[in-house]
């Protein structure tokens, strides 16, 4: 386990790479494997591992129901990782975090509670065009159900959101703007700020989706200005099956159960029932215990690093990539550049003319370098740029300069050999 703080002579890298055994390991091809699928789901450091380990190992038991001793541990470390999340985000209290399943759930629950309450025939739910799947699917099933209109928001020729389209779609009836925060296909970091004022001044409400920036850069909520927002913990090296919603207690005092059974219920009677306080209101069942308790000791070790630190190096590691990536001749990277938009996000998405990303993908995995191809969940937005899929190598801050060299060394390979060869 690294000492933090960090040792300014060092790389952030340098300083973490120990912590992540899974990346020193060598390939099937015998070369050492190259990770560059952080977006997809990011590596898990040793405290996270030994945190779920000693979770199931010393302390499991229920939350909020036993009066042993096993259970005030285990309940004491779940609440734990809300105050954590809690402060992460910047939030008021823990009780504006609502633990689900990830951060698809924390958007249905939303989509459920807040839409299906709220929303009427004829209500405007303002999107972009660069949303993940998990945040269309949800509100055209609102739609359905409520006859409220999803409407969408362009992107600029750069691959940014354009905000004058923004402006133009949002009027008195816009009742919630849902964007993503940073892009997971065009790595754009959109303006979340801009976007809650002008929201909020036609009276909209506004859900940030942050999966691809919690792990990247600091997020205080209250300077986002939005009024909900969702993390998944996979996503900042935490396990799966956990995520979380954050709303104001007002907001979510205010809305209605998503679902219901035990643990979200105050009083249950064989006709009707009373509602538990927050955040148990929205939380049926037995909880994930150990991967909240894991996604908790994630947050902390993110922190010990230093978001900023990680936001820095990432940045620098990005530059790199996309120098790297443009000098490749026939390669087009989607999205805006370093140069363009500074506080993007660790990742650059492109298509190679004449050769098919998942062919790219399996040669590179050939040769021990993990990238994602596909449509990364936003068919959306590949239809609109004209393919079915796409490439995209995804950073951390374990990532090295050398790594991204390997993979564009063995990229331009890849595609003098297909282009050899066709
Ligand atoms: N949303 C994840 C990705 O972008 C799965 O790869």
């Amino acid at each position: 386990m690294s000492t933090f703080p960090l040792d300014a002579l060092l790389t952030v890298a340098e300083q973490v790479r120990a912590d992540f055994p899974i990346i020193d390991q060598a390939s099937s091809s015998g070369s050492p494997l190259i990770y560059l699928d952080h977006a997809a789901t990011s590596q898990k450091p040793l405290v996270v591992l030994d945190a779920i380990q000693h979770y199931y190992g010393c302390d499991n038991a229920n939350v909020h129901r036993g009066a042993h001793q096993l259970s005030a541990r285990a309940t004491e470390a779940f609440e734990a990782a809300r105050a954590i999340t809690s402060g992460f985000i910047g939030a008021s209290s823990p009780k504006e975090i609502v633990f689900t399943r990830n951060a698809t759930e924390a958007i249905n629950l939303v989509a459920r509670s807040w839409g299906d309450d709220q929303l009427k025939a004829g209500d405007e739910v303002l999107l972009t065009v660069m949303e993940h799947h998990s945040n269309l699917v949800p509100w055209q099933l609102l739609a359905e159900r409520t006859g409220c209109v999803v409407r969408h928001v362009g992107v600029t020729p750069q691959g940014s959101l354009d905000l004058e389209d923004f402006r133009h779609q949002l009027s008195d009836r816009t009742r919630l703007v849902s964007l993503v925060h940073i892009s997971n296909t065009l790595g754009c970091c959109n303006p979340i700020q801009e976007v809650s004022t002008l929201a909020h001044g036609v009276g909209a409400k506004v859900l940030v989706d942050a999966c691809q920036s919690l792990a990247h850069k600091p997020i205080d909520v209250r300077s986002l200005g939005a009024d909900f927002l969702v993390g998944s913990s996979h996503k900042l090296c935490g396990p799966t099956g956990m995520g979380f919603l954050w709303a104001s207690e007002d907001t979510l005092k205010a809305m209605p159960p998503f679902l219901g059974g035990g643990e979200m219920i105050q009083d249950v009677f064989l006709d009707h029932s009373t509602w538990a306080e927050l955040p148990y209101k929205f939380e049926a069942g037995t909880p994930a215990i150990g991967e909240a308790i894991g996604m908790g000791t994630a947050i902390r070790y993110l922190q010990s690093i230093g978001l900023d630190a990680i936001h820095d190096w990432e940045a620098e590691l990005t530059a790199h990539l996309f120098n790297r990536l443009q000098s490749i001749d026939g390669l087009k990277i989607f999205g805006p550049t370093p140069e363009q938009q500074p506080d993007r996000g660790a990742l650059a998405t492109f298509v190679v003319e004449g050769i098919h990303a998942n062919d790219i993908a399996a040669m590179l995995d050939l040769a021990g370098i993990c990238i994602r191809s596909g449509h990364h969940c936003c068919q959306p937005l590949h239809r609109l740029y004209g393919v079915t899929g796409s490439a995209r190598a995804s950073l951390s801050f374990s990532t090295t300069h050398a790594e991204i060299d390997r993979f564009a060394d063995e990229l331009v390979s890849v595609i003098n050999f297909f282009r050899e060869n066709s």
